[in-house]
C-alpha cells in the first residue's frame, strides 16, 4: 500500500472535489502530503483530517490557503515556495485547480478569456516549469494534470471554449514534459475526467450531469482518483491524455 512512501506529494486543490480525492488516494499509499486550499479553511481542516486518517506507510499530511488570483505566476511561485518550506520540494505534483465557466462563444468577454486560460493553463504551465528542474535533478518525477470533460482531442464546444480550449492544450504540456524530462523519470499526463458530481455542485448540475452521464449516473470524485493512482504509479504513461469518463460521448 505505501507505494508512495518516502515521495512528497502537492496536491494544488486538494481541499475539494477531485483534488480532495486525490489528496485521500496518496496519503493512503505513503506519500508525504501537502494539500493546498483556496480560500475556506474548514475545509482544509477537513482534508487534513481526512488525509491524517488514510495515511500509511510513514506518511505526513501539511497543508496551506493561496487563493490563486492575477498575476497567477506570483501565486504558482508562492504556492511552491510555501510547499519547499514545509515540505520540501514536490516529487508529485498534482494540479487539480481548474475554474470553470459556461458561456455561448458570444458572450465570452476578454475577461472570461484570460481567467479561464490563465487559471487553467498559464497557471499549471508555470508550476510544471518551476517544479521539474528539481524532479529531473533528482530522477523521479510525477505530475498529474486534469483536463475538462471532452478534451482529450480537438473538437468544438458550443458554451464552453474559452475554458476547453484551455484544457485541451493541457495535452501539449504533458507531452512537452515527456519529452523534455521522461528520460530523467519524470511523467506528466493529464486525466480528462468525465461529469463529476462534487460537493461545489449545484443541483441544476447534478441533475445536468445526471441526464448526461452514460448510465444516469455522475462520476465520483474516487472513481477518478483509483484511475489516477495507476496512472502515477505506472511510469509506462507519460505524455498520455487519458478520458476517465465512463465513456461519454456527448
Ligand atoms: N467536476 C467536474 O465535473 C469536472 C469535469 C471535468 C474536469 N474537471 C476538472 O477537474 C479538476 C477538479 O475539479 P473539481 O470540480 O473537483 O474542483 P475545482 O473547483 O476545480 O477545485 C476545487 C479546489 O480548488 C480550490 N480553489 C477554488 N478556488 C480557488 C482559488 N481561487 N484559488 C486557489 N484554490 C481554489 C478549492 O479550495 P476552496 O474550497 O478553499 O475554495 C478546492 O481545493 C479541475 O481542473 C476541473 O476543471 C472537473
Amino acid at each position: 500500500m505505501g507505494i508512495f512512501r518516502g515521495k512528497r506529494a502537492l496536491v494544488v486543490g486538494g481541499t475539494g472535489g477531485i483534488g480532495l480525492a486525490m489528496a485521500l488516494a496518496l496519503a493512503s499509499r505513503g506519500a508525504a502530503l501537502t494539500i493546498h486550499g483556496g480560500s475556506s479553511m474548514e475545509r482544509l481542516r477537513n482534508a487534513m483530517a481526512g488525509a491524517r486518517k488514510k495515511l500509511a506507510g510513514g506518511g505526513a499530511v501539511t497543508g496551506f490557503l493561496y487563493p490563486v488570483q492575477a498575476p497567477v505566476e506570483d501565486a504558482a511561485a508562492s504556492i511552491l515556495e510555501q510547499t519547499i518550506h514545509i515540505n520540501g520540494p514536490p516529487d508529485i505534483l498534482i494540479l487539480a485547480y481548474g475554474p470553470f465557466k459556461r458561456h455561448t462563444l458570444q458572450d465570452t468577454t476578454a475577461d472570461h478569456w484570460h481567467f479561464l486560460v490563465e487559471h487553467n493553463l498559464i497557471f499549471p504551465g508555470i508550476m510544471v516549469s518551476m517544479a521539474i528542474s528539481d524532479m529531473i535533478t533528482r530522477g523521479w518525477g510525477r505530475i498529474l494534470l486534469f483536463g475538462g470533460t471532452n478534451t482529450a482531442e480537438i473538437r468544438g464546444f458550443t458554451t464552453t471554449a474559452a475554458y476547453s480550449a484551455a484544457k485541451t492544450a493541457l495535452g501539449t504540456l504533458a507531452k512537452s514534459v515527456a519529452q523534455s524530462a521522461g528520460e530523467w523519470g519524470v511523467t506528466c499526463n493529464v486525466i480528462c475526467p468525465g461529469l463529476t458530481d462534487t460537493e461545489y455542485s449545484t443541483p441544476e448540475e447534478r441533475k445536468y450531469n445526471r441526464e448526461r452521464s452514460p448510465g444516469g449516473c455522475a462520476m465520483a470524485p474516487g472513481e477518478i482518483a483509483l484511475a489516477a493512482l495507476g496512472i502515477l504509479e505506472n511510469p509506462a504513461f507519460n505524455g498520455s491524455v487519458i478520458p476517465v469518463d465512463k465513456g461519454l460521448w456527448v
